[in-house]
């Protein structure tokens, strides 16, 4: 267990620094908590800090937006699971393929899939403190 805090939107960068550092080899991190805690926003940091320069240019609607890290050449895929309704859709857009590819893989919503996610992913939960500052908890797999 690790924690993680982002003080504001000016110290994101150092907070996705810090997360980076954690990542060791493992590739996918299921992104816990409630709508507005800042999940999208954090991602797109750790993208950013993985060395990904257009990030902001994602499709609202997409499922999954693909990012090509610029330092390594190596993809990054960011998941956005809110809008699934049935598990079928998840099965069609071929998960396994990303999952298991052994490219980084963040997934927003991962509740919603759960039964899905790999039996090493990481689990990270973001919650809004009362002073506005993100606390992110990082639950390494069993
Ligand atoms: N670390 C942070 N500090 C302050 N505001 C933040 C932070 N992260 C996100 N926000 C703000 O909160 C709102 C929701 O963020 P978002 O990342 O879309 O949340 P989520 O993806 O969890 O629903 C945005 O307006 C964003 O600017
Ligand atoms: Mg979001």
């Amino acid at each position: 267990m690790q924690e993680i805090k982002i003080q504001s939107l000016e110290q994101i960068q150092e907070a996705a620094r810090q997360f980076v550092e954690t990542m060791g080899d493992r590739t996918v991190f299921a992104f816990y908590g409630k709508m507005g805690a800042g999940k999208t926003t954090f991602i797109k940091a750790v993208c950013e800090a993985l060395g990904v320069d257009d990030v902001v240019t994602s499709p609202t609607f997409a499922i999954v937006n693909e990012y090509r890290s610029d330092t390594t050449g190596e993809l990054i895929y960011h998941f956005d699971f809110y809008r699934i309704k049935k598990l079928e859709e998840v099965y069609d857009m071929g998960y396994e393929d990303y999952f298991y590819c052994g490219a980084v893989c963040f997934i927003e919503w991962p509740e919603l899939i759960e039964e899905l996610l790999p039996g090493d992913t990481v689990k990270v939960n973001i919650e809004e403190q009362a002073d506005g500052t993100r606390l992110l908890t990082l639950q390494d797999p069993e």
